[in-house]
């Protein structure tokens, strides 16, 4: 079959790069792809949320299937497009409901569906203009620190957590009152801070039937040990050590199923990936986000321990066979560390040449760079991420240091203490 992939960063090169090895894909486009994905099939010249181009592109190019790597197309209903149209399958969409990914698209929706299902979670309160100082008096009744987060999609900015009441007072009224964040802020959810260990667990549905995905942390801080600003990722690894069978057991029962029974009770329609951000709290694990796609950078650790093929998988989903797949891990250890631009999360500069390895024993997926005049140059904050498989994490680590030792460009930054609590 034919597919068109969707998105241009480092997970959709993940993406292309697990598709291009299985014999069922016939031609990968990608729209608009990166030079990393250009080698894995043809970039074409499409925007995400360009649905009208997209599907005039598949049905000129015979395109069965549409797997959507960012969350945005998805919030923006490129399910529903496709499949209102083409009911016989005829164009197929891995992803959510336009409704199903109001899961990531609202945090008060998550919310509300969590509360329904039994789905542990932080206690939680919901503030928009209208009662906006009754949010101000509540604030002072909660002891810090105090999370606050914009209802809508804030491109992951969109999460304030406050070290006092004075700060989440004046926080939630820039949020609400001179829309700090836009739309996406006209309503806000104050939650419960919650203190433990972070991970994430990938679920794959059809919507009746799932396969659990391997979990990986990715490491959101700029500094190394944690420290500074937030970012996309700057690495990730897979697996996590502490998150053992008894663990993923536990998040199966009382999270993973309720979530996908759920959607499913309610009719709300998700035949995609599903993103679990976990929070780990006295051995409990809780729900700190959903999100309605596969991570970045944790897909650059993720896929490359699925031994078992993906575009099968992707075509059990569509045909809703899930149930007749086996999803098979290697054992071995995964890591990625990101090499951002100088200045990243901040102001950075782009149009800086990169020198990449001949031979290397990492994979080395692009995030953000171009082709300028046949050159490679870097075209984001994130720029590459540099993937190796071990024997264990420590080997895989190593790998990925050594690789970057033979990488160049200008104001290059990454960190080196990946995966340095394990
Ligand atoms: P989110 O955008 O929901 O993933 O939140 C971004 C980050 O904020 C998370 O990865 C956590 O580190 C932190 N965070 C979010 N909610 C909470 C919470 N209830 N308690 C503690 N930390 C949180
Ligand atoms: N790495 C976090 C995310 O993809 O949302």
């Amino acid at each position: 079959m034919n597919i068109l992939l969707l998105g241009s960063g480092g997970r959709e090169h993940a993406f292309a790069w697990k598709i291009a090895q299985s014999t069922l894909c016939e031609k990968l486009f990608i729209a608009p792809g990166n030079p990393g994905t250009a080698a894995c099939g043809t970039n074409v010249n499409i925007g995400i949320n360009d649905f009208e181009a997209q599907e005039k592109f598949c049905l000129e190019n015979t395109i069965s299937l549409i797997v959507v790597g960012p969350e945005e197309p998805l919030v923006n209903g490129v399910y529903d497009y496709f499949t209102h149209k083409y009911q016989d399958g005829k164009i197929s969409v891995i992803g959510p409901s336009k409704v199903a990914a109001q899961l990531e698209g609202s945090k008060s929706f998550a919310k509300e569906f969590m509360m329904r299902h039994h789905i542990p979670t932080a206690a939680y309160r919901e503030f928009n203009a209208s009662n906006l100082e009754e949010g101000i008096q509540y604030l002072a009744t909660q002891q810090p620190p105090i999370v606050l987060k914009a209802d809508g999609l804030a491109a992951g900015k969109g999460v304030i957590i406050s070290q006092t009441v004075e700060e989440a007072q004046a926080e939630l009224r820039d949020m609400i009152a001179n829309a700090r964040f836009g739309a996406a802020s006209a309503k806000v959810v104050v939650e419960q801070f919650l203190s433990g260990i972070e991970f994430s667990v990938f679920v794959l549905t059809d919507g009746s039937n799932y396969k659990i995905l391997p979990e990986a942390k990715d490491y959101k801080r700029i500094g190394e040990g944690d420290t500074g600003l937030n970012t996309g990722g700057m690495g990730a690894v897979s697996p996590v050590h502490f998150v053992d069978e008894n663990l993923l057991q536990k998040v199966d029962k009382t999270i993973i199923k309720p979530t996908i029974e759920g959607l499913k009770t309610e009719n709300i329609v998700y035949k995609g990936f599903v993103y679990f951000g976990l929070i780990l709290v006295n051995n409990e694990p809780f729900v700190i986000e959903y999100n309605c796609r596969m991570g970045d950078p944790e897909t650059e650790v993720v896929f490359p321990r699925l031994k078992t093929d993906l575009v099968s998988l992707l075509q059990a989903v569509a045909t809703n066979n899930l149930h007749q797949e086996n999803i098979e891990i290697d054992e071995r250890s995964a890591a990625t560390v990101i090499m951002a631009s100088g200045g990243y999360p901040g102001e950075y500069s782009k149009g800086k040449k990169i020198d990449l390895p001949q031979e290397s024993s990492s994979i080395i997926f692009h995030a953000g760079t171009k082709e300028n005049a046949q050159e490679l140059v870097t075209n984001g904050g994130r720029v590459l991420a540099v993937t190796s498989l071990g024997n264990n994490l420590k080997e895989a680590v190593h790998t990925s240091l050594s690789t970057i030792q033979n990488i160049k460009f200008e104001g290059m930054y990454h960190r080196k203490d990946i995966g340095w609590e394990f």
